[in-house]
């Protein structure tokens, strides 16, 4: 049998990796708050044990990149675990049965009309990323965004945050939690 692919965890813990230190939602209703997270792979999924934690997601293949724009951001885009990127955010979110509805290359244009990798481009490579699918895995998202950045680089992500937030992608946004960590060690 072939192995199953790893499901990516974000669970509570008491101790770290990641203290939280703030939690929002921006859209939606909120999580269930959270002193402290990890993050790990898991081949075998867990049956869920709670209302809110863990969150699961799979790293999968792109839906919307180019050649050309995968090539960028191959050479852009730094590792996740940077020793100088102590700062972390988690934002889940959901996007409208309207936005599921449409078809790949409706939603290709609106993502495109949006400039989200053009504009996220520009903060490469302060910021590291990786985007995890949840859907297909019945979750409550759609998708769990990770986000690694060094301490001076904060008030960047934040600009990147509204820029995104004030696209026509982002009309499409039925739920989204900002949750922002601190590595504890
Ligand atoms: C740091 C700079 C960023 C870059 C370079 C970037 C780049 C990308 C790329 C290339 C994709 C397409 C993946 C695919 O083809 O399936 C994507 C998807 C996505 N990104 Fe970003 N992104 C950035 C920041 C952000 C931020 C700050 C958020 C907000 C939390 C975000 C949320 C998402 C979401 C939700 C998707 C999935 C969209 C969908 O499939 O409908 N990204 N991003």
């Amino acid at each position: 049998m072939p192995a199953r692919r790893p499901v990516t965890h974000f669970e509570e813990t008491s101790d770290g990796p990641w203290r939280v230190v703030g939690m929002a939602a921006i859209t939606g209703s909120p999580l269930k708050p959270l002193d402290f997270l990890t993050v790990v792979d898991r081949t075998l999924e867990r049956a869920p044990q709670d209302d809110d934690w863990p969150l699961r997601g799979m790293a999968s293949y792109g839906r919307y990149v180019s050649l050309a724009e995968r090539k960028t951001l191959e050479a852009r885009q730094p590792m996740l675990g940077r020793p100088e990127a102590t700062r972390a955010a988690l934002i889940p979110i959901a996007k409208s049965a309207t936005w599921w509805d449409l078809a790949q290359d409706e939603r290709r244009a609106i993502f495109e009309r949006s400039a989200h990798i053009h504009t996220g481009l520009g903060y490469l490579p302060a910021i590291a990323r990786r985007l995890y699918q949840s859907r297909d895995l019945g979750e409550p998202f759609d998708f769990l965004t990770w986000f690694e950045y060094a301490p001076d680089d904060g008030p960047a992500f934040g600009e990147l945050l509204s820029r995104l937030r004030d696209t026509e992608e982002w009309q499409y946004v039925v739920r989204e939690v900002d949750i922002r960590l601190e590595r504890t060690s």
